[in-house]
C-alpha cells in the first residue's frame, strides 16, 4: 500500500508530530490533511532546510532527539506521531536505543493517539546491516550504516514498549522492502482485584 493512503486512513487529528523529518518530504501532504504539525529532527541543518521551505506554512521546528520526546513536549502531547525512515536506522541498531526511541513515542501520544512507523525489512528470519557510502559532491563522502530487521524483531521490538500494531507491506521505494505499523499504545490491564466476604461468625 502506498505511504499517502496509509496516512489519510490511519492519521488522527489535530496534533501531529513528524519525527526525523529530515527535508521535510512528508509535510505538504500532513498539512493538506489538516494537521497542526510539528517537525522534529536532531540534525540542525535538517530543520533549517525545512524553516526555508515551509517558513509561511505554520509549522513549528524543533531542534531534538526522539527519544527525549516526553522531555522536550510533555507526556501525551500528540495525536499522531509520524516516523517514516527514522526508527529502522541508526536507532534500531542498538536495542537500548530502540527501545527507548518507540518508549518516548508512545509517550507522547495522547489517549486514542496513534504512532505510524515504518521499518526496512530484512527478508529472512535475521535483520541485516547495510553499509552505505553517499556522495556528498567535491569528492566528499559519508559512510554509514541502517539496519533491516526482521519482522519478527520489529513485531517484537513494539511489544516490549507497550505497542499493539497492525503492519502493512509498504511500496515505497521498489528496490528497498518495507513494512509500515500503525501502533497503538496497549491499554493496561483491568487488575482483578479480590473481595472477600466477612464470614458471619
Ligand atoms: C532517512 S531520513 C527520513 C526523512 C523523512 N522522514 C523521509 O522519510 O523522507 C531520517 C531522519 O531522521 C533524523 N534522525 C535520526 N535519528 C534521530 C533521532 N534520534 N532524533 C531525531 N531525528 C533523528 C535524521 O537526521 C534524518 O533527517
Amino acid at each position: 500500500m502506498a505511504e499517502r493512503a496509509l496516512l489519510e486512513r490511519h492519521l488522527r487529528l489535530p496534533r501531529v508530530l513528524l519525527a526525523g523529518c529530515g527535508t521535510g518530504r512528508e509535510i505538504p501532504f500532513l498539512l493538506e490533511l489538516g494537521a497542526h504539525l510539528t517537525a522534529l529532527d536532531w540534525e540542525p541543518a535538517m530543520i533549517g532546510c525545512v524553516r526555508r521551505r515551509f517558513r509561511r506554512r505554520g509549522v513549528r521546528l524543533v531542534t531534538g532527539d526522539v527519544c527525549e520526546l516526553p522531555a522536550l513536549f510533555g507526556e501525551a502531547a500528540f495525536d499522531s506521531i509520524v516516523a517514516l525512515g527514522l526508527v529502522s536506522g541508526g536507532l534500531f541498531l542498538d536495542p537500548r536505543s530502540r527501545h527507548r526511541a518507540l518508549v518516548a513515542i508512545k509517550g507522547s501520544l495522547a489517549e486514542g493517539g496513534v504512532a505510524l512507523l515504518d521499518f526496512l525489512l530484512s527478508p529472512g528470519r535475521r535483520g541485516k546491516v547495510k553499509r552505505f557510502s553517499l556522495s556528498l559532491g567535491g569528492g566528499r563522502k559519508a559512510d554509514g550504516c541502517c539496519y533491516w530487521p526482521s519482522r519478527g524483531e520489529v513485531a517484537r521490538a513494539l511489544s516490549r514498549a507497550g505497542f499493539e500494531a497492525s503492519f502493512w507491506p509498504l511500496s515505497f521505494c521498489a528496490e528497498e522492502p518495507r513494512i509500515a505499523a500503525i501502533c497503538w499504545p496497549r491499554r493496561a490491564r483491568s487488575r482483578w482485584v479480590r473481595i472477600r466476604r466477612a464470614v458471619p461468625g
